[in-house]
């Protein structure tokens, strides 16, 4: 008889959308010492979570953790996830999704923004020296889950089963199975001019109704609007990814934002999206939220099995890869190396809408 296979499991992903969180984007000092520090630091980073979550255990503290594509290269060596690389910029009349400089994210949640900011603080005391902090933003959820845009947002994410499968790789990538493609974006919001709009200006741009948040029928929604340019289908499947942005700012200062943050198990969907925003489906037809909205950051990470984190030692690359099967529920996505001209080559990820 076949051993059980060992099954790996991926890190908190999948998570209700909670009242706080912080992402911490961080780079690497270059000294060598730097990288030893950090893989022992990672070599016990579960118990540092679970240290703080057990404070409150009902405030849902998580935390996922990606590394950049350098990164990956100087931490761990190879294998490496098979679609890791550094997120390509987009410029388009005046348009820029910027590529900025991150080795490390940390994607803290909970429900309570102590606990995020005691798990933020507690990183930083262990390993404050061996980085430099390329940005920290800390978001809250705004009334009943709006962007400072005033819309709801976060409505067709995928929900249960169908949020795994979006986010969660398969056996398409077998060594690297239960991670996930993380990329962020940090968008500043000229909310004068937002503001300036009448609603079903602003209504038609996102493709909802601000109030209620239901969807623009066909005939009322235009093909510029948010939600017609980042819907994606391949062979009659809708390709999604899990999305679980959050506003921020600092009205003092005059900043409104919302920090952009999508999971998928390839990042060519949210990077297809991405095209469709800043060039246009056809190009030209652009999303009108730029008009108002300014990318400041952009970085691609990939967040690795939990299984893999904990594998970590301090020992150099090479000896803590490790090579977990694929989760045994794992949808197949066998056909994902195959993108031929003009697709994405995802035909056998399930597409799911309004699950
Ligand atoms: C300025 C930054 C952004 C804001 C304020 C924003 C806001 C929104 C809002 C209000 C919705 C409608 C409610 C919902 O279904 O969640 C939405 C939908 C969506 N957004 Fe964004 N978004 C931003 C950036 C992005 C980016 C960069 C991407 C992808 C790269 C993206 C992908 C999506 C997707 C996939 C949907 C759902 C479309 C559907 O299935 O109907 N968004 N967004």
């Amino acid at each position: 008889m076949d051993a059980p296979k060992e099954v790996a499991l991926a890190q908190s992903v999948v998570a209700p959308l909670t009242r706080a969180a912080i992402f911490l984007v961080v780079c690497i000092r270059p000294e060598q010492d730097n990288y030893a520090a950090l893989r022992s630091f990672f070599a016990d980073f579960s118990g540092l979570v679970r240290a703080v979550e057990f404070r409150d255990l009902e405030a849902g503290l998580t935390c996922v953790v990606g590394f950049g594509s350098d990164a990956w290269d100087k931490l761990f060596g190879s294998p490496r996830p098979a679609e890791l690389h550094p997120f390509q910029e987009i410029r388009s009349a005046g348009r820029h999704a910027v590529s900025t400089p991150g080795d490390i994210l940390f994607h803290i949640r909970a429900k309570r923004a102590d606990l995020c900011f005691e798990l933020a603080t507690q990183i930083m005391n262990s390993i404050g020296d061996a980085i430099s902090v390329a940005d920290e933003v800390h978001g809250f959820r705004y009334f009943d889950d709006r962007d400072v845009i005033g819309f709801v947002d976060g409505t067709e994410n995928p929900r249960g089963g169908a949020a795994e499968d979006t986010a969660i790789v398969g056996d398409e990538d077998p060594a690297f199975a239960g991670g996930s493609y993380v990329i962020v974006q940090k968008y500043l919001h000229d909310m004068k001019g937002w503001n300036a709009l009448p609603v079903e200006t602003q209504e038609r741009i996102i493709g909802r109704k601000k109030l209620s948040d239901v969807e623009l029928n066909d005939a009322e929604k235009p093909p510029y609007a948010h939600n017609a340019l980042n819907v994606i289908e391949e062979n009659g499947k809708e390709l999604k990814i899990l999305r679980d942005n959050m506003p921020f700012g600092r009205p003092g200062h005059g900043e409104f934002g919302t920090y952009f943050i999508g999971y998928s198990r390839t990042p060519r969907i949210t990077e297809t999206m991405l095209q469709n925003m800043f060039v246009g489906r056809p190009p030209g037809n652009y999303d009108r939220l730029l008009d108002f909205s300014r990318a400041v950051t952009g970085t691609l990470f990939f967040a690795p099995s939990s299984t893999f984190l904990d594998s970590i030692s301090g020992d150099p690359p090479n000896s803590t890869a490790i090579a977990a099967s694929p989760k045994s529920d794992a949808p197949s996505a066998s056909t994902l190396g195959d993108a031929s001209p003009g697709t994405l080559g995802l035909g056998s990820l399930k597409g799911h809408k309004d699950e």
